[in-house]
């Protein structure tokens, strides 16, 4: 169980692994700052978590602005005291082929999976040196880590996902602080399902062959499901291992270096 003073954000908790990582968490005692733009999802997941007796407050915000984690920060510690931990887990998966991947896309989906991480760590890191404690985890990918076609934006801002998370690693653990990028491969959830949908839509193969096709390409030989990965990073939040890199893409999951 987790001290009852843990004050945890967790972005992109609106759906998929991000919801399932609220709920774990929740379940072991952290009082939960939720984050995405579907603010009436966001808040669903709030009522659900209250009846369930655990304080939750609704923070609905577009993460590509560079603002957005300085306020929820302050909104977080006016709630609950300063932020204990932040599980940067908000992402998009743009995926086409590289002549018609633009700049622009790149820079967005920069701003959202290594933008925000940096503007949170800005935001928390001071109070988090004062009470000599703290963590830091970012949802990255095995995208992360090795290349994946018609992915060139989504898979150069894992891999600087991964990287951020490297810097916080070596600067922050002299100061109490944790950082963690955990890497599944293909994981059971909206974006995966979209994208399977989507190749279906261009004719290809059906939705399922595409969502099978998807599932071989991870080591492990089948799909993650978002509960495997929320226990992963929640046993990581837990137990604060030595550590960075999380590859669960793995029989054995485990750090990378
Ligand atoms: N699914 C996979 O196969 C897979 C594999 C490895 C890693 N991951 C990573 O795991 C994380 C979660 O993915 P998922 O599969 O759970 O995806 P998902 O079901 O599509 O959920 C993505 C979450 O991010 C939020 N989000 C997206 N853009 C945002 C923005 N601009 N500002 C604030 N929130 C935003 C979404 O909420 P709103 O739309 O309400 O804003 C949603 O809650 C991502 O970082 C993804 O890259 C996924």
């Amino acid at each position: 169980m987790a001290a009852p003073s843990e004050v945890t954000i967790v972005t992109g908790c609106s759906r998929g692994i991000g919801q399932a990582i609220a709920l774990e968490l929740a379940r072991a005692g952290h009082r939960l700052v939720l984050v995405a733009r579907d603010r009436e999802r966001l808040e669903r997941l709030a009522d659900e978590l209250r009846v369930a007796g655990s304080p939750a407050l609704v923070c609905a915000a577009d993460l590509r602005d560079e603002g957005a984690p300085a306020r929820i920060v302050d909104a977080a510690t006016t709630a609950f005291g300063a932020p204990t931990v932040v599980v940067n887990n908000a992402g998009t998966a743009p995926a086409d082929k590289v002549e018609n991947t633009t700049n622009d896309v790149l820079r967005e989906t920069f701003d959202l999976h290594v933008g925000a991480p940096l503007a949170f760590a800005r935001a928390v890191v001071p109070a988090m040196k004062q009470g000599r404690r703290g963590c830091l985890l970012q949802l990255a990918s095995t995208a992360g880590l090795r290349g994946y076609p018609f992915t060139s934006a989504y898979t150069a801002a894992k891999h600087g996902m991964v990287g951020l998370s490297r810097a916080l690693h070596a600067e922050l653990t002299p100061a109490g602080i944790s950082v963690y990028a955990v890497c599944p491969g293909f994981v059971d959830s909206d974006i995966t399902r979209g994208a399977a949908a989507a190749i279906a839509a261009r004719g290809k193969s059906t939705a399922e062959e595409a969502f099978a096709r998807m599932a071989a390409q991870n080591r492990i030989g089948r799909m993650h499901t978002p509960t495997e990965v929320a226990t992963a990073v929640v046993r990581l939040v837990r137990e604060r291992p030595t550590g960075c890199v999380y590859d669960l893409d793995r029989d054995q999951p485990g750090f990378v270096d």
